[in-house]
């Protein structure tokens, strides 16, 4: 059985295609990248309309599949920016009914997890998914995928991205800040903001910026904010651990490329006897792959969707989706 699974949730468009052995066949992606400033929905939207059909081409052609042979047709249903979700769901749809195959609606979030499961081996993690504009602790416990703890503000990838814009450095800032920090060294003092198991980041983003006007140094800076957010991260998703019992931990979001956040991560895990999962770094970005394997889960597990039931969803949130496949 194949599944192909076109993700567009926000500034990525990526259409992967995957078998039901979880075996990725394809996976491309483009980035819209803005000029200046942060990311426009329409823009963005315009940017995947344009881009959609070549990549299902390149995926077809990479995967050595001809499009007559998918079985499956998954989209990134939300949560995510509406001209984007919309956009992916037309030609989700189009695809799907061109080529006789069903269509599955997916929870971008919920994707982000199962493509860790099945890449990285770990059976039953608790997922610190950080990306540009999410920043949750996930876990299944009773029949759902919730959420124990989430960013009560900005997500911190886009926190990551405001501070370095701000600073004069370009995007994405997250890279920007991960080499600056070697650099750095000098802990300075920063609003270290956790609530129960929530985070906030737009008050350390201030600070950092009135220290920075007053003269510290960028690369302390990139130290400073990266070691206070990530300890922060690291706080919930341990409490998370102990509070639902789960002795593995799986990082996921582009932010899980950084390796310092890595490294915390992990040694939180092993001083309480657990494990890090880790899957390589194009799944842990927004991707088709994670799209179409999700689709594939819930397509097995009897999922059948009506045109009708394709309606994007801008805040589709991650327990609202009945975990019939576990
Ligand atoms: P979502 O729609 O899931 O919120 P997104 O569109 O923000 O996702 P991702 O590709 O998952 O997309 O993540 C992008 C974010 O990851 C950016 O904020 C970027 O700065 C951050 N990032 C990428 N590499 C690193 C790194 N090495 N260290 C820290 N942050 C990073
Ligand atoms: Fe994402």
């Amino acid at each position: 059985m194949l599944s192909l699974g076109i993700e567009g949730t926000a500034h990525t468009v990526g259409v992967g295609i995957v078998d039901d052995t979880s075996k990725i066949l394809a996976n491309v992606y483009e980035m819209v990248k803005p000029a200046k400033g942060g990311i426009h929905p329409r823009e963005a939207a315009n940017h995947h309309a344009e881009r959609v059909v070549p990549l299902i081409r390149r995926a077809s052609d990479v995967a050595r599949v001809d499009l007559q042979d998918i079985d499956i047709v998954a989209f990134s249903q939300g949560p995510g920016l509406g001209p984007c979700l919309r956009t992916v769901a037309t030609a989700a749809r189009a695809l799907s009914l061109s080529l006789g195959a069903p269509i599955v609606g997916v929870n971008h979030c919920v994707a982000h997890l199962e493509i860790g499961r099945a890449v990285s081996g770990c059976k039953d993690p608790v997922l610190l998914y950080v990306s540009g504009g999410n920043t949750q602790v996930i876990a299944f416990a009773r029949g759902r995928y919730r959420v124990f703890g989430e960013t009560l503000d900005i997500g911190v990838g886009n926190m990551l991205d405001k501070f370095a814009r701000e600073a004069g450095h370009g995007f994405p800032g997250g890279p920007i800040l991960e080499r600056a920090a070697k650099e750095g060294g000098k802990l300075l003092p920063l609003p270290y903001s956790v609530k129960g198991m929530d985070v906030a980041f737009s008050g350390l983003l201030t600070a950092a910026l009135n220290l920075l006007k007053k003269g510290e140094r960028f690369q302390d800076l990139a130290f400073s904010v990266q070691e206070t957010a990530f300890a922060m991260l690291c706080e919930v998703t341990e409490r998370a651990m102990a509070h639902i019992e789960k002795d593995e931990v799986l990082l996921g979001g582009g932010v899980a490329r950084n390796l310092r956040l890595r490294g915390m991560v992990d040694r939180m895990a092993r001083d309480r006897g657990a494990r890090m999962f880790v899957p390589p770094g194009e799944l842990c970005i927004d991707n088709g792959a994670m799209i179409a394997w999700t689709g594939l889960l819930m397509h097995r597990a009897g999922v059948r969707m009506s045109v009708e039931d394709t309606v994007v969803d801008q805040r589709f949130r991650t327990d609202e989706v009945d975990v019939a496949w576990r």
